[in-house]
C-alpha cells in the first residue's frame, strides 16, 4: 500500500441507505429506568410483551432442552414445524421459521425486492419494521394514509399500488395503533391487489383479535384464491416467549422454498423450538392471556375520558391513547414514576403513547400514575 493513502471511515464505506437509517428504538429496559432515576420496582409496558411471561410447560421444555446446548438445532424444525402444520391443517412444507417473525420480514424483502427499484407498500403508522427493513436493503417504502381511527384504509392503500410495487404489508390487528382490517376490508384487499405483489398479513397478535371480536378475519382462509399470500405469526407476544425468538410465516410451498434458501442455518434455537411447541400445547394460558388483555384495554378505555385522553380501540395486548398535549411530558413524567410506556413520536405521532397491556395490578398502577402526572 502506498505511504499517502489517507485511510477512509467507515461513514464514507458504508452505503448511503445504511448510513440514513435510524437504528430500531427499543422500548427502554427496566434496569436502564431504575438505574437512571434512581427508583426500584419500575415496571415495563413497553414492548408488547405477555406480562404472565410463558406457559409453564414451555418453562419445563425450555429447562430439559438447556443441557442440549452444546448442540445445534434442526434447521428444519421438523417437530414443530409438523405441530404447527397440525394446528393450521396445512402441509408442512409451507412453513418458513425465522429467529421472530422479524426475519421473515427481512427473508420476504431480500427474495422479492430488488434494491433501487421495487417498492414495499404498508400504510402510515405500520409497524415499524417494514420500513427500516425496506430502507436497509436500498428499496423505497410507499405508504398509504390511514382511516379516521389511524387504521389500514384498504382503497387508499390499492391506490398506492404501482408497477414497483413486491411486497404489501398489513398488520392485522396493527402495532402500534391496535387497529384491525374486518372481513369486508380483508376480502376487498386480497381481490384487487395486482399478481405482481404479494401480499403479507402480519398476524403477530392474532390470538388476542380472535378472542375479541368475531368480523376479525384469519389471513389463511383466503389462501386458496390467493397463492401469493404470506401470514406471519409469532411465539413472542401471547406465547410469552418474546426472548426465545421464534415465528413463522405460512405461505405457498413455492415462496416457502426461496424462503429457506436464504434462511441463515440454525436460525431458530433449540431452545426455542421446543418452548414454542409446549407453548402451542397449553391453551388454558393462551385463553387465560387474551382475557387479561381484554379486560386491561376494556379497563383503560373506561376510564379515558376521566383522565381527558383518547383511547383508541384495539384488538391487540396494547393499546395507543392520545394525552392531547406533547407526550414526551407525559412519558417523563411516568418514567419518574417507574412506568415505563413507548412515545411515539418516531411514527410522527407527537401527542401519542402506547401502552402494553400488563398485570391488573400494572394496569392499576399505570392508570394512577397517567392519572397523576395529567392532574
Ligand atoms: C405487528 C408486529 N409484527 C411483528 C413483530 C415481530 O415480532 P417477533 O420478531 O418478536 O416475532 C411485532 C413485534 O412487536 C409486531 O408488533
Amino acid at each position: 500500500m502506498s505511504s499517502n493513502t489517507v485511510s477512509q471511515t467507515p461513514s464514507e464505506l458504508v452505503r448511503d441507505n445504511i448510513r440514513n437509517l435510524k437504528a430500531y428504538q427499543p422500548g427502554k429496559p427496566i434496569e436502564e429506568v431504575e438505574r437512571e432515576i434512581g427508583i426500584t420496582g419500575a415496571i415495563k409496558l413497553a414492548s408488547n410483551e405477555n406480562p404472565l411471561g410463558p406457559s409453564p410447560l414451555a418453562i419445563e421444555a425450555a429447562a430439559k432442552t438447556i443441557g442440549d446446548s452444546h448442540l445445534y438445532p434442526d434447521g428444519a424444525a421438523y417437530y414443530l414445524r409438523r405441530d404447527l402444520a397440525d394446528m393450521h391443517g396445512i402441509d408442512p412444507e409451507r412453513l418458513v421459521f425465522g429467529s421472530g417473525c422479524n426475519e421473515v420480514i427481512q427473508m420476504l424483502i431480500s427474495a422479492f425486492c430488488v434494491p433501487g427499484r421495487d417498492q414495499v407498500l404498508s400504510h402510515k403508522y405500520a409497524f415499524i419494521s417494514y420500513r427500516l427493513q425496506t430502507l436497509a436493503h436500498d428499496c423505497e417504502f410507499v405508504e398509504a394514509d390511514v382511516t379516521e381511527n389511524l387504521g389500514c384504509d384498504v382503497d387508499a392503500l390499492l391506490a398506492k399500488v404501482t408497477e414497483k410495487t413486491r411486497l404489501i404489508f398489513v398488520a392485522n390487528p396493527n402495532n402500534p395503533t391496535g387497529a384491525h382490517l374486518d372481513r369486508k376490508s380483508l376480502e376487498k384487499l386480497l381481490a384487487n391487489v395486482p399478481s405482481h405483489a404479494i401480499v403479507v398479513i402480519d398476524e403477530a397478535y392474532h390470538e388476542y383479535a380472535d378472542v375479541a371480536d368475531d368480523d376479525y378475519p384469519k389471513s389463511q382462509d383466503y389462501a386458496q384464491d390467493r397463492p401469493l399470500l404470506v401470514t406471519l405469526r409469532t411465539f413472542s407476544k401471547i406465547y410469552g416467549l418474546a426472548g426465545m425468538r421464534v415465528g413463522y410465516g405460512i405461505c405457498s410451498k413455492e415462496v416457502a422454498d426461496f424462503l429457506n434458501r436464504l434462511r441463515r442455518p440454525f436460525n431458530v434455537n433449540l431452545i426455542g423450538q421446543e418452548a414454542a411447541r409446549a407453548a402451542l400445547a397449553d391453551s388454558a394460558h393462551v385463553a387465560r392471556s387474551a382475557e387479561l388483555a381484554r379486560s386491561g384495554i376494556a379497563k383503560f378505555r373506561s376510564v379515558a375520558p376521566e383522565l381527558g385522553v383518547v383511547a383508541y380501540p384495539s384488538l391487540g395486548n396494547f393499546l395507543l391513547i392520545d394525552v392531547k398535549r406533547p407526550a414526551q411530558e407525559v412519558y417523563d413524567g411516568l418514567l419518574r414514576r417507574g412506568v415505563i410506556v413507548r412515545p411515539m413520536a418516531v411514527w410522527g405521532l407527537a401527542t401519542h403513547l402506547r401502552i402494553s397491556i400488563g398485570t391488573e395490578e400494572q394496569t392499576e398502577r399505570c392508570i394512577g400514575a397517567l392519572r397523576s402526572v395529567l392532574s
